[in-house]
């Protein structure tokens, strides 16, 4: 295991520093949305986070730069002022990424990784939690990546399946009844996804397949942007302020830009780069609703014939490039539908991948939520405007993949890699 956490934290290390390697001093430094950091903020925030829950508090070593903490603490620091903060410029984070990589490792040989090691340690906590740190970190600066123009980044990529030959039905019928929702805590998870805890849910409709860019183009041909019925009134005026009228990176002319790449909008994708708002005023206009995280967690992860619920939609099986596309393959996503072998025991596909899933609802904690490491990580964003998303998208990293990962954003934030699939009652 020592040896795998090991392998897993350089393969991250060595996509973050990859994704920076191409890019130029003022593209790293510049900050390009208040939403987003500059890129050479993530490089000493990702050295900082793990000098202080590797080295620090599981390692009980000294801060290497204690000076850096504040720069780099994501509450102390916000989005907002992480363009004048004074953080380390290319060279010096590089260094102290470097330094403080090797000090991790030498813990790690050393660290009692066995489920009676100290809290951090039990069972690799703290070791799987610092690799999905850098993996998510590695998607944030894809996102910023891409937002900063189309000569900035141009990915390698590899060939994705297909588009199905054949669409099944539309939507899938979830019989009503209780199902076990979040991590049962045998193996990593956040402290959000927990405890494990009985929902019941009501039956309900969902859309067998992402909604791909064929059917939002309808809703834009539609008027959908400029029917203010469709729309949450908080909603409607972010859309009337902000002017928007197309998903982030379609152009009027009927284009999309990926990285570097502009060419004609896909039909057969799934729609991407849609805030909430839209998500939600797509959903309306369709005569149909977002999903809950209730209802979509029952859909990815309940499995009728046993009453259980698995890790992933296809089982308790890791992710592989034939069940999902993860792990910025081809750096954008796969026609909706083309991974059957990745179905939900409930029959759904593309849960897992591709793009994030805008959700009803609110992040909050469950009913017996308890703070574990650090109730900065998720307690401090319960109770505002976030919404939870679900699944992750071509850009995130195995490590948060699986059923119970709730990631949470703004309703107006479109940078990230995120989508939607609609749900209805069943009458
Ligand atoms: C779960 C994506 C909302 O980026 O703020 C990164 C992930 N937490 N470093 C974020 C995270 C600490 C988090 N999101
Ligand atoms: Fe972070």
């Amino acid at each position: 295991m020592k040896y795998a956490y090991g392998a897993a934290l350089a393969e991250a290390r060595g996509r973050t520093l990859s994704l920076v390697a191409p890019v130029s001093e003022r593209n790293l430094n510049r900050q390009p949305h208040p939403l987003m950091s500059p890129l050479v903020w993530d490089l000493g925030h990702i050295a900082a986070f793990e000098d202080l829950w590797l080295c620090r508090s599981a390692g009980d070593l000294e801060l290497l730069r204690p000076e850096l903490s504040e720069v780099y603490d994501a509450t102390e620091t916000p989005r907002a002022g992480r363009g004048d903060v004074p953080y380390l410029r290319r060279e010096e984070a590089l260094e102290f990424m470097q330094q403080v990589h090797e000090r991790a490792l030498l813990l790690l040989e050393r660290a009692d990784i066995s489920p009676d090691g100290d809290r951090l340690n039990a069972s690799g906590f703290v070791w799987e939690m610092l690799i999905g740190h850098e993996q998510q970190h590695n998607e944030t600066m894809l996102q910023t990546l891409q937002l900063v123009g189309p000569d900035v980044y141009s990915p390698t990529r590899r060939p994705l399946p297909p588009a199905p030959p054949k669409r099944g039905p539309h939507t899938v019928e979830v019989p009503g009844g209780p199902f076990f929702m979040g991590d049962p805590g045998l193996v990593f998870a956040y402290d959000n996804e927990r405890p494990r805890h009985e929902v019941h849910v009501n039956a309900f409709r969902i859309d067998r397949t992402p909604v791909t860019n064929a059917a939002f183009l309808e809703f834009v041909a539609d008027e959908g942007y400029a029917r203010r019925d469709l729309w949450d009134p908080v909603g409607w005026t972010w859309r009337m302020s902000e002017g928007v009228e197309r998903p982030l990176f379609w152009s009027a002319d009927g284009c999309e830009r990926r990285f570097e790449r502009v060419g004609e909008i896909d039909p057969d994708m799934p729609v991407m780069h849609v805030s909430w708002f839209e998500a939600d005023a797509f959903a309306r206009w369709r005569g149909a609703r977002l999903p809950t995280e209730e209802e979509w967690e029952k859909a990815a992860a309940w499995d009728p014939d046993t009453g259980e619920s698995r890790r992933r939609p296809w089982g308790d099986g890791d992710p592989a490039p034939h069940l999902a596309n993860l792990d910025q393959v081809s750096f954008g996503p796969a026609p909706a539908g083309a991974f059957p072998a990745g179905v939900s025991a409930c029959g759904v596909l593309g849960m897992v991948g591709d793009a994030w899933e805008w959700t009803a609802s609110r992040f909050t904690g469950y009913e017996g939520f308890a703070a574990f490491p650090y109730p900065q990580y998720s307690e401090a964003f319960f109770g505002g405007d976030f919404r939870v998303l679900r699944g992750g998208s071509w850009a995130t990293g195995p490590s948060n993949a699986r059923n119970t990962f709730r990631n949470w954003d703004h309703p107006q934030r479109r940078q990230i890699f995120a989508g939607l699939r609609c749900a209805e009652d069943i009458p």
